[in-house]
């Protein structure tokens, strides 16, 4: 079978800026009017493969397609597939494509969802890939940041923890830089500095103004967003390393006491040690109504990809 012209997410970069501004008000209008999408993907399949382990990300998208009226269908780890078999990842998809109208897919190999876009007849979101990208975490970001401070623009944007790894940041710096007046602080130990390829490719080559640091208070009192990131013991080598590094961020109470009365805390989770549990009720603390988020904008996502008319 052949791969007919259809439209993939891999990257954030394949939705422009009024797809995402057009996406984030479909989903605002799902959460007033949820009953009002309830059945508009009747007799739509959802594919899930997730090749890597996933709490939030699998389980919203399944929500998204159930709430919408449709139905889903996968597998949660690569061993219950027939990958564990010898499956190729392309045959894998090749076959699946038939089976579902839409594939949401999580790999840990930087590009695997690109490859697998190749050969499938139907569209292929990736769900997450490697160190590499997670652009629907980005617009489940994307979504709370707007919902929190009513916009994207004109924000100075802390980052911290495993920036080098961390595939949710260099997806949301990705995005972030298309609005205007976005500054970074990258925050994070010298071994998990964020990738030169970004630091060139994405910052120096937009002109976006950045300062690195390892001290997570040192800038604090000028932050509107904080992003927590838990280190990523998967992606590491070695075992005593990532046990060096782990608990190198722990926010708590006393490093918020120069931030900003509206400073909004984000962490895409799950968390490990990274947030204390005495931050949780903090009105700054934003992390779960994010995780909340990410259903409502998977369903506009569906919707898009879908070329559902509501
Ligand atoms: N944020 C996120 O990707 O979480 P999961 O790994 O649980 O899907």
């Amino acid at each position: 079978m052949k791969a007919k012209n259809i439209r993939n997410i891999i990257d954030i970069k394949d939705l422009s800026v009024l797809e995402i501004d057009n996406l984030i008000k479909v989903a605002n209008d799902i959460i007033d009017n949820r009953e009002k999408y309830s059945h508009v993907c009747d007799g739509k399949i959802l594919a899930t493969l997730f090749f890597e382990p996933s709490t939030r990300t699998r389980l919203s998208f399944e929500s998204a397609m159930l709430r919408l009226g449709g139905k889903v269908l996968g597998f949660s780890e690569a061993s219950s597939s027939s990958t564990s078999k010898g499956e190729t990842l392309s045959d894998t998809v090749c076959v699946v494509s038939g089976y579902a109208d839409i594939i949401a897919m999580r790999h840990p190999k930087e590009g695997a969802p690109m490859v697998a876009s190749k050969k499938s007849i139907v569209p292929i979101i990736n769900a997450g890939d490697g160190g590499h990208y997670h652009p629907t975490q980005t617009l489940t970001d994307l979504l709370t940041i707007s919902r929190k401070k009513g916009r994207l623009d004109n924000l100075t944007i802390g980052v911290c923890g495993d920036l080098k790894f961390g595939r949710t940041i260099h997806s949301l710096i990705t995005a972030m830089i298309r609005y205007p007046n976005i500054k970074f602080i990258l925050i994070s130990p010298d071994e998990l500095k964020l990738p030169e390829y970004i630091i060139t490719e994405v910052l120096k080559k937009n002109n976006i103004e950045y300062v690195e640091t390892n001290n997570i208070e040192e800038y604090m009192d000028e932050l509107d967003i904080l992003y927590m990131t838990r280190v990523q013991k998967e992606r590491f080598f070695s075992e005593e390393e990532y046990i060096r590094l782990k608990d190198y961020y722990i926010l708590d109470k006393d490093k918020l006491r120069n931030a900003k009365k509206d400073l909004c805390i984000l962490h895409p989770l799950p968390r490990v040690n990274e947030i204390h549990i005495d931050v949780d009720d903090d009105p700054r603390a934003c992390y779960f109504e994010q995780a909340y988020n990410g259903v409502y904008i998977r369903m506009a996502l569906i919707l898009m990809l879908l070329e559902v008319e509501v």
